[in-house]
């Protein structure tokens, strides 16, 4: 086992449909790094929690809900419970639901190492809202990925009427804005820059060109051999 704290994390936080995670994954794949989305673990919880029909205030059931999750990450793909949950945990109900379940401090705690595991060499990307904060306040390179909520609004609903569901951008934007104050809002871990981490507003910028902003970050502060 190497020195996890010697492993370079790119920590990649923002709000809903930022582009954070389309920025996280090209920038992984482009430095050949490890990929966490953390936003699917959150997800999965507030899948399972659906599909068992645990209250989504219910914090104790919750929170071992969370620690006993059985999941398996691999070809870009999620199993839960050894069945394929890639597709069910992206519907826009999990994503609300997994806003929900992530108030609960003790969800978050339940998730905390199970995060930390994905930093193996040669590095790891993080994409969520604490990872600069919480998961891994030491890492070298922290980017707050924004956009306005009317970009963003209109980024998801153009994703979902290309996959055939039917939405209207006005309740997109609703449901935006309630889910950024809910993230923001929350006691445990909220969403917020680190103090340290760059703002990069995508509203008006191409994928490359962030992407290219981050990897050039990377490099000013890590240098160019992934693992230092
Ligand atoms: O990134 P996403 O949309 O898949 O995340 C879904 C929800 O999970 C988000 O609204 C808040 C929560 N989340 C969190 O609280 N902390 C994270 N690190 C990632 C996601």
């Amino acid at each position: 086992m190497s020195d996890p704290a010697g492993v370079p994390v790119i920590a990649v936080d923002g709000p809903a449909a930022s582009g954070k995670g389309t920025v996280a994954a090209g920038v992984a794949r482009a430095l050949g790094f490890h990929l966490l989305d953390s936003g699917a673990l959150y997800r999965l919880v507030a899948l399972k929690a659906l599909r068992t029909a645990t209250g989504l205030d219910d914090a104790a059931a919750l929170a071992r809900l969370a620690a006993g999750l059985d999941v398996r990450f691999g070809n870009g793909g999620v199993w839960l419970d050894g069945d394929d949950a890639t597709a069910a945990i992206r519907s826009e109900a999990v994503g609300v639901a997994a806003s929900q379940v992530a108030v609960h401090a003790g969800v978050r705690a339940a998730l905390l190492e199970r995060q930390r595991a994905f930093r193996q060499p040669p590095g790891l990307v993080a994409d969520g809202r604490d990872m600069g904060t919480v998961v891994f306040p030491d890492a070298p390179v922290k980017l707050f990925v924004t956009a306005s909520a009317e970009e963003r609004a209109r980024r998801r609903h153009k994703q979902l009427i290309e996959k055939g569901i039917s939405v209207t951008l006005e309740s997109l934007l609703r449901e935006l804005l309630d889910r950024d104050a809910r993230d923001s809002a929350r006691a445990a871990a909220p969403l917020k820059a680190a103090a340290d981490a760059a703002i990069l507003d995508t509203t008006a910028l191409t994928i490359d060109a962030a992407i290219a902003f981050v990897l050039e970050r990377y490099r000013a502060r890590v240098g160019s051999s992934p693992g230092r």
